[in-house]
């Protein structure tokens, strides 16, 4: 084993906290590595413009992998209200860093997983183990929007005959979001969620969509799969609906294993599935290139509990673990993953959101104890 090097973005608010405690818990498991930390979020949009700034992207392509806290992000008008006095004006307009790595280093493959540790009291079940795989560039969030719709925009449209309903509406009253998915995209998130399913003997890859409505969008990404499964003769694609989804996941979620969606959906289902194994204090994931990777807890920078030493640090003791594991050091990464369940069951560790006092050092000391 080499010394990997890792960048480290704390961010806002509890961000600190909870990197500080993941970082521990990698020093305890023998974990070796050259950390450099760097500046991302609010301070730096507030005080430079950029809550993204240039050295902080020369510094993620100088390591191997990043692990990142959390930040604090506000609608438009309120960023550019608080920006400094000497940059207001100027053209500065704010966009989520974490979207902008997602796009700059092309990390397509945004990993979820949402496995119950038996003896949370957050669990809907303890019996659930769920991979979902989000499609982290394109769809619904590719940004390619209009509000007012250009003239050349409303003017090609005319070409679907579907837009003749729509004759009347003016530019000004009408807005679209583009739901634009290419086969590439489609391929690297299947290719993804396979590979993962093979790798850790997940039985069931479930392609969640809305083929029967959305026809070409969601039609391209279930032939996709269907081709791809046939690469896989041990694992059985399962296709169902997204709205269906939803329910199956709260009835039965013990019966799937990974579940692979475009990016909108991702998104909803990697919520929905994380709450029913601990919420907040418990999601992790991934988002990974074929490059570049950045493993991050998915809560925000909860302001309110900013230095209080209270929130839950096992969502980035997740993220340091899926970190451990996308470095191919799956030893290490198993003896955190059942240090964690050892110290859910046991349940003499449990922070405010799983009904207990321990703090988020305290936490992280449970952690490590249990790793012995
Ligand atoms: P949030 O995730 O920061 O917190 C919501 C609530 O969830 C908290 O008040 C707390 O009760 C609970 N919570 C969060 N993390 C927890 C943990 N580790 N342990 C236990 N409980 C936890 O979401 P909120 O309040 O909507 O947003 C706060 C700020 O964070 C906003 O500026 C938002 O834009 C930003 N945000 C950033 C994200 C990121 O960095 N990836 C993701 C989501 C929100
Ligand atoms: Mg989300």
């Amino acid at each position: 084993m080499g010394t990997y090097r890792v960048a480290m973005l704390p961010g806002d608010g509890i961000g600190g906290d909870v990197l500080a405690a993941a970082r521990r818990v990698l020093d305890a498991v023998g974990f070796k590595a050259d950390y450099q930390y760097g500046d991302i979020g609010w301070e730096f949009w507030k005080a430079e413009g950029n809550p993204l700034p240039d050295r902080t992207v020369k510094l993620l392509k100088s390591t191997d992998v990043c692990l990142f806290g959390a930040i604090t992000s506000k609608p438009k008008e309120e960023a550019a209200a608080e920006l400094s006095p000497t940059l207001q004006g100027k053209g500065y307009s704010y966009a989520s860093p974490i979207v902008g790595l997602r796009q700059l280093f092309d990390l397509h493959t945004n990993l979820r997983p949402c496995k119950a540790y038996p003896g949370n009291p957050l669990n809907l079940r303890d019996d659930i183990d769920l991979v979902v795989f989000r499609e982290n560039t394109e769809g619904l969030y590719a940004g390619v929007e209009w509000h007012p719709i250009p003239d050349s925009v409303r003017q090609a449209l005319r070409v679907h005959p579907k837009m003749k309903r729509f004759d009347d509406v003016s530019n000004e009253d009408m807005a679209i979001s583009l739901r634009l998915i290419t086969r590439k995209g489609c391929q690297r998130i299947l290719r993804s969620a396979f590979e993962h399913a093979q790798a850790y003997n997940y039985k069931t890859v479930t392609v969640v969509e809305k083929a029967n409505v959305i026809r070409e969008t969601s039609g391209l990404m279930i032939r996709e799969a269907r081709k791809m499964a046939a690469e896989y003769p041990g694992i059985e694609l399962w296709e169902t609906n997204i709205d269906a989804m939803c329910m199956w996941l709260v009835k039965n979620p013990q019966n799937y294993g990974v579940l692979v969606a475009t990016n909108l959906f991702g998104d909803i289902i990697s919520d929905l599935a994380a709450q029913l194994v601990g919420g907040l204090g418990f999601a992790a994931a991934g988002n990974i290139g074929d490059e570049y990777a950045v493993f991050e807890p998915t809560h925000g920078s909860a302001p309110k509990y900013t230095g209080m030493n209270k929130v839950n640090p096992i969502a980035t003791i997740q993220a340091a673990r899926l970190m451990l594991d996308y470095l191919g050091e799956r030893e290490k990464a198993a003896q955190m993953e059942r240090a964690i369940a050892r110290v859910v069951v046991e349940g003499k560790a449990r922070t405010y959101d799983m009904g207990g006092t321990t703090t988020t050092t305290g936490m992280a000391d449970a952690v490590i104890a249990a790793l012995k």
